[in-house]
């Protein structure tokens, strides 16, 4: 078929799919096309406009490099990445109805937030315990809790991979040539607990110097996060879960730039003077505790 008009162009191209071989690439592809020209369709797009948007891209893809993600940036940005996030963890609640039933669960599986571009795989295992960031500068920050199932069965030996910017709000990866700080990976032991020590996270902007930040800039949109801390919570027979711990009462918790933010992930950090820790150390300066109870959802068999 050799189109004619614009509605003609949608349909030739739809057919070109003919001859692929996965239907759920047809089905996403088929979507994508249709939504793709609709667009273009409905904001009457300029061959300017169309070129500034390839110049845009372009430059997405030539400011990524093997510590800076900036489609990852921009997926966030633009609240794609939150919104996969939510509609994962719709369809996990939908498939763990039956399993809750069976196992007379009561406890909702704590709620997923963004990856972010930030995470840096392979960091370092400590012991219980341990500060994952010596060295950093920042607030000495308590972590405790529980990792159990939906069940309210404690897990045993589940692992927390964790990560966060320094008490500034710079991450690692943003500071050239630095090694791995403020990351670390703990597990917990019999009975579930886990505790380690960290700083206390600072709001802080995504990074502005590339293209997103011009997006954001047009859009008239501010860059910050709210403070927080990120972790990768995973156990064996259990669905995995990436979220974060927020700081109460931080700056932008109403505003997050990539829309992170879930009011069950918010947490109280408690003030304490320098002086004995609830792990029975010395502190010598003034410090904070923040205590958080993990729940995973038991995977499918
Ligand atoms: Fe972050």
């Amino acid at each position: 078929m050799i189109p004619s008009n614009e509605n003609e162009l949608t349909h030739a191209v739809l057919d070109r799919l003919t001859g692929a071989s996965d239907p759920r690439f047809v089905q996403v592809m088929s979507s994508l096309i249709q939504h793709l020209h609709a667009f273009v369709r409905e904001v009457d797009l300029t061959p300017d406009e169309w070129m500034k948007s390839i110049q845009f891209l372009t430059a997405v893809g030539q400011t990524c490099d093997d510590k800076r993600q900036e489609f990852i940036l921009l997926s966030d940005t633009l609240g794609v990445s939150m919104m996969v996030v939510m509609l994962q963890q719709a369809r996990a609640a939908m498939g763990g109805g039956e399993q809750a039933a069976a196992t007379e669960s009561n406890e909702l599986a704590t709620q997923a937030t963004v990856q972010g571009p930030f995470y840096w795989e392979g960091a370092p295992e400590h012991a219980l315990g341990a500060n994952i960031a010596e060295g950093v500068v920042g607030e000495p920050t308590y972590y405790s809790g529980r990792i159990t199932n939906t069940a309210g069965q404690p897990l045993a030996g589940a692992l927390l991979d964790i990560w966060s910017g320094d008490g500034d709000g710079f991450y690692d990866m943003q500071i050239a040539g630095a090694s791995m700080a403020a990351r670390g990976r703990i597990r917990t032991d019999h009975e579930g607990r886990y505790r380690f020590w960290s700083i206390r996270p600072t709001f802080y902007p995504v990074p502005v110097d590339g293209p997103v930040g011009r997006m954001l800039d047009g859009m008239g949109r501010h860059p910050n996060r709210p403070g927080h801390i990120h972790m990768m919570v995973s156990a064996a027979r259990h669905v995995p879960l990436t979220t974060h711990l927020f700081v109460a009462g931080s700056p932008y918790l109403d505003s997050d730039a990539v829309f992170g933010v879930r009011p069950s992930l918010i947490v109280d950090f408690q003030p304490h003077p320098a002086g004995s820790a609830p792990d029975g150390s010395t502190v010598a300066t003034p410090f904070w505790s923040a205590q958080y109870d993990f729940v995973l959802e038991p995977s499918a068999a």
